[in-house]
């Protein structure tokens, strides 16, 4: 099975990290292909655990080549960082692959970052405050730095001096800020070059040779659709194509050449940030679930704010991913539950609603409609095949497959690589 995509099914945290290192060394390459440091995707391997954030989660997979698309931004700080914390847990980091076209974030993103949520005040994002927002929008906006401009200092100057009388502008006028000097930004930016370079590559052209050679290639996402700057809860949304289409424009593969498109969901649902979130528990039960579940974020240590599944978001995820599979997560989160709501449709100003709404003020008035599912109380975290997981926990995971609309493959029992049910490999 050559070419997989990874994507998050609702808003974003779902366990894309390890749904993407448990495919294994069989994978070629692994791929990210759109946002950058705002994702933290954990994976526990054995005793330890790896909180990755710019990097794909396969870069723990020995012998992969992990490859940050053209569709990524880069705080190259960050970069080294992280590059560096893995060599020193032991983490062969030789085949870590960057894209000469992926943008850059520049320090003066970040602080514009904030300045635009302390802003928008009480309409702010909830943004995780690297600077993801304001790189996206230089680069639509044709102002943007890439990795390419790191090895023309001349160039690079250039646009950076071009960047900051915009920005600059803003810090100053708009925000009261401090602003940046373009030879202080230039050269912090070329202190990286030659670090940099020996990870340089085009990654459309090598990805596509690797697929011509029958290679697996995974494309992990960032994030998730619900969280697409096109398809999620606009404004409240990350600044990135987070969905299957998001692969073939962040690194450069056509649409044809993608075989299967994997989304992730978990078992109920989480949300960090601002925006509309309609099964969202306010009361014991969303506080049961973040505390058995762990739900606080990864990057930003922020409490998730939890609710129960939600088949109108599983049923757009698999529409406009084209998901092929879903990889249910966290099933043992709801282990010792008398039941289990799951909302199958919407109630908006008294209409059931079947589909995802388009209309931003629809979302906002959305309002669960449930159906209950029978909960079980025996642990699950040991059962290794559908069959030995309760009878109730069984119809669950098929109630929800039924209600997606796309075959579930596989279920995480626990947070460990070996806990995972597999119903159909995604490999083959
Ligand atoms: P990602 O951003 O989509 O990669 O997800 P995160 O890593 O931010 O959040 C998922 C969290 O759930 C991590 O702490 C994982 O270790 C954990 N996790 C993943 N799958 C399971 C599972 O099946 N059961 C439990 N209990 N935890 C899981
Ligand atoms: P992973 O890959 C959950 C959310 C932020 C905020 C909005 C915009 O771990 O699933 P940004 O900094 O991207 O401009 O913030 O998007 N957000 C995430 N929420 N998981 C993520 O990544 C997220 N990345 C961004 O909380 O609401
Ligand atoms: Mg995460």
């Amino acid at each position: 099975m050559p070419a997989i995509v990874i994507v998050g099914a609702q808003w974003g945290d779902e366990g894309k990290g390890k749904a993407s290192d448990q495919l294994g060394t069989e994978v070629d390459y692994v791929v990210k292909f759109n946002g950058g440091n705002n994702a933290g995707h954990t994976v526990i391997v054995g005793e330890e655990k790896f909180a990755l954030h710019l990097l794909p989660a396969g870069i723990l997979t020995p012998g992969c080549t992990a490859v940050i698309g053209n569709g990524v931004v880069v705080d190259l700080e960050v970069l080294f960082q992280e590059k560096e914390a893995l060599e020193a847990r032991g983490v062969d980091t030789s085949l870590l692959r960057i894209s000469s076209n992926a943008h850059i974030i520049p320090s003066y993103n970040k602080r514009i970052d904030g300045a635009n949520e302390r802003l928008l005040g009480k309409r702010k994002i909830g943004t995780t405050g690297r600077g993801i927002g304001p790189t996206y929008a230089d680069k639509m906006n044709r102002i943007g730095i890439r990795v390419q401009d790191l090895f023309d200092p001349s160039i690079l100057r250039q646009k950076v001096e071009g960047a900051l009388h915009q920005k600059n502008n803003q810090l100053a006028s708009l925000h009261s800020e401090e602003t940046f000097d373009v030879d202080v930004v230039t050269n912090e930016l070329l202190s990286y070059a030659e670090r940099v370079r020996p990870m340089l590559i085009n990654s459309s052209a090598e990805l596509n040779k690797a697929l011509d050679r029958g290679l697996t290639v995974v494309f992990e996402a960032g994030q998730a659709v619900m969280l697409d700057i096109d398809h999620g809860t606009y404004p409240y949304v990350t600044s990135s194509s987070t969905t299957a289409a998001g692969a073939c424009t962040g690194s450069g593969v056509g649409p044809l050449r993608l075989d299967r498109v994997v989304g992730v969901a978990k078992a109920y649902i989480t949300r960090v940030g601002e925006g509309p979130f309609p099964t969202e528990l306010l009361d014991d039960a969303g506080d049961r679930l973040r505390e058995v579940g762990g739900e606080y974020g990864t990057t930003t240590g922020r409490p998730r704010r939890c609710g129960w599944y939600d088949a109108v978001v599983a049923r757009y995820a698999a529409r406009i991913n084209s998901l092929t599979d879903v990889v249910v997560t966290k099933l043992d989160v709801l282990t010792g539950l008398e039941e289990i709501p799951v909302c199958v449709a919407y109630e908006i100003d008294g209409e059931r609603v079947e589909d995802m709404p388009e209309n931003q003020s629809d979302m906002h008035h959305a309002a669960p409609i449930y159906e209950y599912l029978p909960g079980w109380s025996e642990d699950i975290s040991m059962c290794r095949s559908f069959e030995e997981l309760p009878a109730n926990a069984q119809a669950y995971v098929l109630r929800l497959e039924e209600l997606s609309g796309c075959r579930i493959s596989s279920i995480g029992v626990g947070p460990e690589r070996a806990q995972t049910i597999v119903r159909h490999t995604l490999l083959d």
